[in-house]
């Protein structure tokens, strides 16, 4: 499987947004994980489609933008607009996930379905098939630097299971608490695509870091 990094610009220094954006670039970042939180979805608050559109301007990394909000479909054509390349949406925050995906397809975004610890997988089995991305959080979202809650591991096989039954080839990403410690148990359960925020942002050489990580994935698991 390929493994792909995606440092999560939530844990960059916004004074020097462009700067941590460039060094995530040369770093060897596959994609760039966007976290847009409305302060009531999840309890803390970060930006909307005006920064997106000033990474954009910045990178020609592909946008993964991670939208804990609810109703997310309000925000769907201002992100496309701005440059998002994949929207990724929560199961928990709307009726209508077969509807929001099918629009966020309609936009040229690639779509994906997001899931808190909490919520079990069987969520994605019809929409499965439709879906470019599964993200299984690993921590409850809403803050970089929290510790990784280990049953989730358990989640992430499911969820592989359920796009290997539906012949889906979407992505499996996981998010939060991802780092040396656990990348390898991740990738051993079926994912594939690795958000990393405080371990990567942390890091005195970010491109070692990612370098890193991307090799422990892999080689520890195997
Ligand atoms: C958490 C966000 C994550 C966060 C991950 O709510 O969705 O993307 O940035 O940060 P780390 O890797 O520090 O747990
Ligand atoms: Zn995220």
């Amino acid at each position: 499987m390929t493994v792909r990094i995606l440092p999560s610009i939530l844990s960059a220094n916004f004074a020097r947004l462009g700067d941590d954006v460039a060094r995530m670039e040369a770093g060897g970042a596959d994609w760039l994980h966007v976290d847009v939180m409305d302060g009531q979805f999840v309890p803390n608050l970060t930006f909307g489609a005006k920064v997106i559109e000033a990474v954009r301007s910045v990178t020609r990394l592909p946008l993964d933008v991670h939208m804990m909000v609810w109703q997310p479909e309000r925000y769907f054509d201002d992100f496309a607009a701005a440059g998002a390349s994949r929207m990724l949406i929560h199961a928990e925050a709307t009726p209508h996930v077969h509807r929001h995906v099918h629009r966020i397809k309609e936009l040229g975004c690639a779509a994906g379905v997001a899931i808190n610890p909490g919520t079990p997988v069987e969520v994605l089995l019809d929409i499965a098939p439709d879906l470019d991305t599964v993200l299984v959080m690993t921590v409850n979202p809403g803050f970089g630097g929290q510790q990784f809650i280990p049953h989730t591991v358990e989640k992430i096989a499911r969820a592989r299971e359920i796009l290997t039954r539906a012949k889906s080839r979407a992505v499996l990403e996981v998010d939060g608490g991802i780092n040396r410690e656990t990348i390898a148990t991740c990738y051993r359960a079926g994912a594939d695509a690795f958000v990393a925020g405080h371990a990567v942002f942390a890091a005195s050489d970010p491109k070692a870091e990612i370098g890193e990580l991307r090799r422990r994935a892999v080689e520890v698991a195997t």
